[in-house]
């Protein structure tokens, strides 16, 4: 099989990258490892910045989230017992939208499928030759069978785990990581929110957050121990731990109810460059993971297919090099201000090591200083309804 573009990976930034690529009139092919099914059970974030909201218009993919995205205005922040609001509208402008990274993958999966345009589920890509002259020869397994794509560009959106940013030579590649020392368990469950904007807790107990899906659909997290054993965590001690976090205000208005979902995941910052080499270009976790506190997972992978998608099409269309030759360093300046900002949007709401007494006190300086501050909070939502990229 050949095509102009190998796209390695369904999630968000494949699908994405697919959709832009094929309104421009380029054909593509993706590889997934996953079956569909698969992909769209996966559970992720849920916000939406202007980076996600502009591409998914671009990609004439955004009918639904219009029509069934809760536009927030802002968000709250309890700190011990003070609880402020963080207006984004005001300081900004600008509102983000909360739908389900599961919805928007979704709507890519459904569009992809009304373009005719491949996808190979359930193949996974096991090698790449070629990636610095091309054509890249790429093959996968499917069935216990080996199959090869042949095609112009590579572009790994293959996540954390996946083997496209491991083709660049290990004395060009840089890698720049730092992992947190605690967890999220995160909780859903069919009860109207707490709140009706989201609520980012620090408690001497630890982080916590209120967040929604729908009216009827509530998501919370708490911090916990990165080795905590789900079993010793019964809805009834994540729904107590809640109410202690968010604060009593919150407390009196949480429903609780079954949770349909609980589980527990990693935090982690994680930058890989260059985010191209020869053919292949990265885009979303295979170049960068972000820890969920800001919500900029989802968001950096979309900016990324956005530009990705102009830089191909730049490429092929004219055989002008510019912007793809620009991709990598323009990308990664976007991505390190964010990668800034979710380190610190994490670095000020959860509970770090026990015996830094410092960290602590400058930890409450910080938030005491955000809610007093218009200029601060200012600062805070611009960065969360995404930076011009
Ligand atoms: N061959 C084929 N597919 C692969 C391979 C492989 N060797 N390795 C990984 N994949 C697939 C995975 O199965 C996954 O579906 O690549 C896909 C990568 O998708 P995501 O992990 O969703 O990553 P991305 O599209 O960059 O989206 C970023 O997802 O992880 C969240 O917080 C993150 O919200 C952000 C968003
Ligand atoms: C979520 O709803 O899953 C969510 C919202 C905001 C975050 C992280 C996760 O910062």
């Amino acid at each position: 099989m050949r095509s102009q573009v190998g796209i390695i990976g369904a999630g968000p930034a494949g699908l994405l990258l697919g959709r832009l690529l094929h309104l421009q009139g380029i054909d593509t092919i993706i590889l997934e490892r996953r079956s569909g099914d698969y992909v769209l059970s996966r559970i992720r974030a849920g916000v939406l910045d202007g980076a996600s909201v502009r591409a998914l218009d671009e990609a004439q993919c955004d009918a639904r989230l219009k029509r069934d995205g809760l536009f927030h205005d802002g968000f709250d922040i309890v700190a011990g017992n003070d609880r402020f609001h963080i207006d984004l509208t005001r300081h900004t402008g600008k509102q983000v939208i909360v739908y389900g990274q599961t919805e928007v993958t979704r709507d890519l999966m459904e569009a992809r499928a009304g373009d005719g345009a491949p996808t190979l589920y359930e193949a996974e890509v096991i090698a790449m030759e070629d990636i610095a002259d091309g054509p890249v020869r790429i093959t996968y397994e499917q069935n216990g069978q080996r199959g090869e794509i042949t095609c112009d560009y590579v572009a790994g959106c293959d996540g954390f785990h996946g083997i496209a940013a491991k083709q660049i030579p290990d004395d060009i590649r840089r890698t720049f990581e730092r992992v947190y020392p605690f967890g999220w368990l995160g909780l859903f469950a069919d009860v109207a929110p707490c709140s009706p904007e989201l609520i980012y807790a620090n408690h001497e107990n630890g982080f916590a957050l209120a967040s929604m899906r729908s009216a009827k659909r509530s998501r919370y997290y708490i911090q916990c121990p990165i080795d905590a054993d789900l079993n010793e965590w019964s809805d009834e001690r994540v729904w107590d731990e809640l109410a202690v976090r968010l604060g009593p205000e919150a407390a009196e208005r949480m429903q609780r109810a079954p949770s349909i979902e609980k589980s527990i995941a990693p935090l982690r910052s994680f930058v890989a460059e260059p985010m191209r080499h020869g053919r292949l270009f990265l885009a979303g976790d295979a170049a960068h993971i972000v820890p969920p506190t800001g919500a900029k997972g989802l968001n950096l992978a979309s900016a990324d297919a956005l530009v990705l998608s102009r830089a191909l099409t730049a490429l092929i269309k004219d055989g002008d090099p510019s912007l793809a030759d620009n991709y990598s360093a323009e990308r990664l300046r976007h991505v390190w201000k964010v990668e800034r900002f979710s380190w610190w949007m994490t670095s000020m709401l959860h509970r770090f090591h026990d015996d830094d007494a410092f960290g602590a006190r400058v930890q409450l300086a910080e938030l005491d200083y955000l809610s007093g501050s218009e200029a601060a909070q200012k600062s805070l939502a611009e960065n969360y309804v995404g930076l011009p990229f």
